[in-house]
């Protein structure tokens, strides 16, 4: 778990309850000042005074400069976070936030497919305003299991006919596979939801026409096979420390207790914070953010090693 120093502290000024399972929470800053800016698809990290940490995407607007704007779904087995938020936080209370980070940017693309399923509405809804805004080619499915789960209603309903709502309990199952396979040369696919979807997509990727791209964003780690764990080592090139890193421990805790200033949120692969440049040796991507095993960044808190040692820029 991360210190606060590099956290703000923000003032809960709204809850509004969007479902009967979604509230949307708005955070400002207790004088009312700028906070600083993101772009469609930046997530926060959260640390509630539970003193546990969570991301949630931005769904609010850019522009609206001095308030974030948060989603979050009561989850029965969720790991405490949501349950918090809603049974707990109340207008006035104190949370502490990071600035922005967006790993699920928005590219540059001839035209767009949105697909958001469950809360997974979250960064596709500051997506859809921001390409509605920009003039765009774009189209969205947002895809929920009930009606009364469907959230953000009057929002989604002002971008117009380009927002697509598919309700499989009235509508049956969407064939995810027809739907990329109907795209257009060139269209890239953003999509956010719960894991089924994430593999369901994944499994379905063959689908997508000449030059589309899919971009993911994930609430659970990838499952990805691995080796058993092994000891390594770990040159740190400005610390000028070698820390050993034994099976038992993931190597951000090797770090961390070797006094090296790298930083973990989620501690599950999906969130970026832990990221380190990589130098030299070959790390064993087992996060969910990697997209190429080539990639000389690694993130230590699920990542390891494949070569006995590895050089990294911490
Ligand atoms: S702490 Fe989130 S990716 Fe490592």
């Amino acid at each position: 778990m991360r210190d606060r120093s590099d956290m703000m502290p923000l003032v809960v000024s709204e809850i509004v309850r969007e479902t009967p399972h979604i509230v949307s929470v708005r955070l400002e800053a207790a004088d009312g000042g700028v906070l600083p800016a993101w772009e469609p698809g930046a997530h926060v990290d959260v640390q509630l005074v539970t003193r546990q940490e969570r991301q949630y995407s931005l769904c609010g607007d850019p522009a609206d400069t001095r308030g974030y704007r948060i989603a979050v779904r009561n989850e029965p087995f969720s790991r405490g976070g949501s349950h918090y938020i809603h049974t707990f936080l109340r207008v006035g209370r104190r949370v502490h936030v990071r600035a922005p980070r967006n790993l699920f940017p928005l590219g540059d693309a001839p035209s767009y497919l949105l697909l958001a399923a469950g809360i997974g509405i979250t960064p596709i809804l500051a997506m859809a305003r921001h390409l509605a805004a920009t003039g765009a080619d774009w189209r969205m499915v947002y895809l929920s299991r009930h009606r009364e789960d469907v959230a953000f209603t009057a929002e989604l309903d002002a971008l117009g006919d380009r927002v697509r709502t598919h309700v499989s309990g009235e509508d049956g199952r969407l064939d995810l596979g027809a739907v990329l396979s109907a795209l257009a040369p060139g269209t890239d696919v953003y999509a956010c939801g719960p894991q089924s979807f994430a593999d369901a997509l994944t499994g379905l990727s063959d689908r997508l026409p000449e030059g589309s791209r899919l971009h993911m964003e994930r609430f659970e780690p990838k499952p990805r096979e691995h080796r058993p764990n092994e000891p390594f080592s770990v040159v740190c090139s400005r610390s000028e420390v070698t820390v050993e890193v034994p099976a038992e421990r993931t190597m951000l805790q090797a770090l961390q207790a070797e006094g090296v200033d790298v930083q973990g949120s989620c501690l599950r692969g999906i969130c970026g914070s832990c990221a380190v440049p990589v130098l030299g040796g070959t790390p064993e991507h087992r996060d969910s953010l990697t997209v190429d095993d080539a990639s000389m960044v690694m993130y230590p808190c699920v990542s390891r090693s494949l070569t006995p040692t590895l050089v990294v820029d911490a």
